[in-house]
């Protein structure tokens, strides 16, 4: 059997402690704080809180680190967080923290394995997201693994003395090709 966490590109793998300056480092880079909404620099001990709690096991929410499956080099972290099992939905963010992987598929390809996990052995049924409208990166990778638009929150996110749209997207378990091995018996 393949292993359910690897893609083509990159393996998820559970956050360790030793990921503090990797997260502490992404959180604080302009260019992530730009797309990914944190609205002000991270100091390092609210990432080591962060990190404490993203150790402890919580059915709210699971987090990976992204490494690339060549040489096993953490590049971003993606998670789903708002799990609702009465409903079988979540939510999905991601941030390729590494800027030189940004536009090679690591991505989408990140995207993929965790909707695979999503709707493969946690049995959700819709993961969604909100996406700042300026984020036209963003929006290609997710329009790629097969996310749908489904509404505009208008105004809704205030940057550089600027309101901007929120764009809200979504992709049910139908909408997504799981591998056969990955399929309910
Ligand atoms: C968003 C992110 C996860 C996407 O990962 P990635 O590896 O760069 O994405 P991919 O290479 O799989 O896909 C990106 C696509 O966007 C395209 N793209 C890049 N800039 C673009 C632009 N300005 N307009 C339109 N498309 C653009 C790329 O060409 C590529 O499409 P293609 O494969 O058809 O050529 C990553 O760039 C990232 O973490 N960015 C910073 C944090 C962030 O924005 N997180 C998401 C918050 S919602």
């Amino acid at each position: 059997m393949s292993n359910g966490f690897e893609g083509e590109k990159v393996r998820l793998i559970a956050v360790e402690k030793n990921d503090l300056d990797r997260f502490h480092g992404w959180a604080n880079d302009a260019d992530v704080l730009h797309l990914a909404g944190y609205a002000l620099p991270t100091s390092r001990r609210a990432a080591e809180k962060r990190i404490e709690w993203l150790l402890d096991d919580d059915p709210n929410q699971k987090t990976f680190v992204i490494e690339d499956v060549k040489d096993g080099t953490a590049i971003g972290y993606c998670r789903l967080f708002d799990i609702d099992t009465f409903s079988r939905c979540a939510e999905l963010a991601i941030v390729i923290g590494d800027k030189n992987y940004w536009d090679d598929g690591y991505g989408s390809d990140a995207v993929r394995v965790l909707l695979r996990l999503a709707f493969g052995r946690m049995n959700l049924h819709r993961v969604a997201l909100g996406v700042y409208g300026y984020n036209k990166r963003a929006i290609r990778c997710y329009e790629k693994v097969g996310f749908v638009q489904e509404g505009i929150e208008r105004k809704r996110h205030y940057c550089e003395c600027e309101y901007h749209d929120t764009v809200l997207m979504s992709i049910l378990s139908s909408e997504f090709e799981l591998p056969k091995w990955e399929e309910p018996g």
